[in-house]
């Protein structure tokens, strides 16, 4: 296997006295689709935001390294630079601006083939939306579609794709699902974070997180196992993330699966393997 492009390590994120990320390792490979599946308030976004840069989500610890350079402390801009680009959960409108002017912002050099390719391979017409405007006349699906477009137009070196199936129906996953492998194979490593067994199943990685650990990496059908065998009963037991560590039930529920022990414990753990339940 080739380098990683992006390695992070030990990586730890507290905000308002409560750690949102906890010792997170994770390897992101370029040419690769590596998806994060977790349930609400788990901490995916906020990884994201930290991969990314964004202002409040520098970590309390741990590094992010981007082609083995230490990235932890650049700016947004910087990052951008590199080449890391993220498609944000709810995406922006742009005022004023055209569906493809968008889309092609970050081609360089301008290239209308390609803004052209990118629209209508999330099914968005480039005759149709290439001359609206990016404000709020678009439906939230198609504002999730021209987001996505305008990240694989700019071929990016790293694509976080902050849930690029939400709010899209069920019918056009295929159409994501194939364009995500479509920025794979042009050498892109893709860092997929989704809800959905469609998408996971297409990637190459999967990692599971919980309460702000990566509790599991691997193929996508031993992650999905573990998903419904460990992570469900817990959802089912505790209710929705944040959890309350204070509570003893809680700290009980997560002792049992060997989350609170994870969570103590820095950096004592592999990858893709499993821990002590
Ligand atoms: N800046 C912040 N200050 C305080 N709490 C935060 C901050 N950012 C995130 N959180 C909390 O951290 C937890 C994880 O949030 P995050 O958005 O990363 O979850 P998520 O896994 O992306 O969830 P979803 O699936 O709903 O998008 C949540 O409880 C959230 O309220
Ligand atoms: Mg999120």
């Amino acid at each position: 296997m080739s380098e990683p492009i992006l390695r992070i390590e030990n990586l730890s994120l507290i905000r308002e006295g409560r750690p949102i990320l906890s010792n997170v390792n994770l390897e992101i490979y370029p040419g690769q689709v590596h998806a994060l599946l977790g349930l609400n308030g788990s901490g995916k976004s906020s990884l994201a935001y930290a991969i990314m840069g964004c202002e409040g989500y520098i970590p309390d610890e741990g590094r992010i390294l981007f082609e083995g350079r230490d990235i932890t402390h650049l700016s947004i801009t910087e990052r951008a630079r590199l080449g890391i680009t993220l498609a944000w959960q709810e995406p922006a409108r742009f005022e004023g601006i055209p569906v493809g002017k968008y889309v092609g912002l970050g081609v360089n050099p301008p290239n209308r083939e390609r803004v052209i390719q990118a629209l209508e391979a999330v099914a968005l017409p480039a005759k149709v939306y290439g001359y609206r405007s990016a404000d709020k006349t678009l439906s939230g699906g198609e504002r999730k579609r021209v987001e996505l477009a305008a990240v694989y137009a700019m071929r990016p070196r790293l694509a976080i794709l902050d849930e690029p199936d939400s709010g899209i129906d069920i019918l056009s996953l295929g159409e994501i699902a194939t364009l995500i492998r479509r920025m794979a194979i042009e050498g892109v490593a893709v860092f997929l974070i989704t809800h959905r067994d469609e998408l996971v199943e297409s990637a190459d990685l999967v990692s599971l997180m919980c309460a702000g650990t990566i509790l599991f990496s691997g193929k996508p059908l031993e992650a999905r196992r573990y998903f419904l065998s460990r992570c469900i009963p817990h959802l089912e037991a505790l209710g929705s993330q944040p959890w309350d560590l204070s509570k003893p039930e809680v700290r009980e529920a997560l002792a049992s699966n060997g989350l609170l022990q994870l969570m103590a414990q820095p950096g004592e753990r592999e990858d893709g393997k499993e821990q002590a339940a």
